[in-house]
């Protein structure tokens, strides 16, 4: 039976830990990052499009709102890259419908883009391996490998560079949303700025996390949470120092700027946690949006054909 189209859902991440190494000469950090895919997702549907109309591309959902459906959108660049690597019909019509925050440091645009990889690969039965779909991926940016992957897993390179983690156990999250987004190669640029003068130690993953995650202990994984960017996306956006300061306040195990921001993730100890913290924060007035969600969860993946 021919398929018209496909459903891919595709999660948040969030950085556990990252550690960002000095700028290089192609204009990248090299990262060692700790990703864990998070159950807060955009639903990609991939379709066989009108003839002659090329790639559409149509949004919907509550983060929507002012993203671009031209090419400067990551996942219309996905559909053109499978289009001239595998010289596919152009005919396609993607929608996204997104839940995941725009310009978040929740890779919401790079899931886009994995959903898109996933679909196409799906729709025109390409048969494509992970591991082929990840190499792909990473010509579109660094946090698209991920996306693909899921689970917990490390970046190396830029962060597009994926090794699954050893880990056990599930961890409940809250997310601290901002009404406006930060610009990654912004934090980058603060970050280098802030460090100025500093020698710049090559990034390594601490034991700490790892033990952490081996055991499936939350606790531990609190204390054991950092991310190099979190001064530079404080200092672009003070107001999120507050936004820590309520989380730990009121029962966080840990909190952390999630990549480049401005979500700052809290880990909490359950459910009920969870709810406290919520309502906390809700109250708090400091933040847009709160959103629970729990980890870790799978990748991009076909969750209904059309
Ligand atoms: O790879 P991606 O397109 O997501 O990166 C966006 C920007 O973030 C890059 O142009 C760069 O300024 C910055 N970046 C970096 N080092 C990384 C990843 C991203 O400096 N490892």
């Amino acid at each position: 039976m021919k398929i018209n189209g496909v459903i891919v859902r595709v999660p948040a991440k969030v950085n556990l830990q990252l550690a960002v190494g000095p700028l290089g000469d192609d204009g990248y950090h090299e990262v060692t990052t700790v990703f864990q895919a998070i159950s807060l997702y955009d639903e990609v549907s991939v379709r066989h499009g009108e003839a002659g109309e090329g790639v559409q591309l149509t949004i919907s959902g509550p983060t929507s709102s002012g993203v671009p459906v031209d090419s400067s959108n990551l996942a219309v660049r996905a559909a053109d890259l499978m289009i001239s690597r595998y010289g596919l019909a152009t005919d396609i019509s993607i929608h996204l419908k997104k839940e995941i925050p725009v310009a978040g440091g929740m890779a919401g645009g790079s899931a886009d883009a994995a959903g898109v990889l996933v679909g196409i690969d799906s729709l025109f039965e390409l048969g494509l391996s992970r591991d082929e779909l990840e190499r792909i991926a990473a010509e579109l940016g660094s946090d698209v490998p991920f996306s693909i992957s899921g689970g917990i897993a490390i970046g190396t390179g830029r962060g597009d560079r994926i090794t699954p983690a050893l880990s056990r156990g599930s961890y409940h999250w809250v997310l601290a949303l901002s009404g406006h987004g930060l610009s990654t190669p912004a934090v980058y640029k603060e970050c280098d700025r802030l460090r100025e003068g500093l020698t710049i130690a090559r990034p390594q993953i601490g034991d700490a996390m790892m033990q952490a995650l081996r055991a499936g202990d939350p606790k531990a994984l609190g204390k054991a949470l950092t991310n190099d960017l979190q001064p530079a996306a404080c200092s672009l956006r003070p107001a999120l120092r507050l936004v820590l300061d309520v989380g730990m306040e009121y029962g966080a195990l840990g909190g952390i700027v999630s990549g480049s921001g401005p979500t700052v993730a809290f880990l909490v100890a359950d459910e009920e946690k969870s709810l406290d913290l919520t309502v906390a924060l809700s109250a708090s007035g400091v933040v847009s949006g709160v959103v629970r969600a729990s980890g870790p969860t799978h990748g991009a993946r076909v969750i209904e054909t059309l």
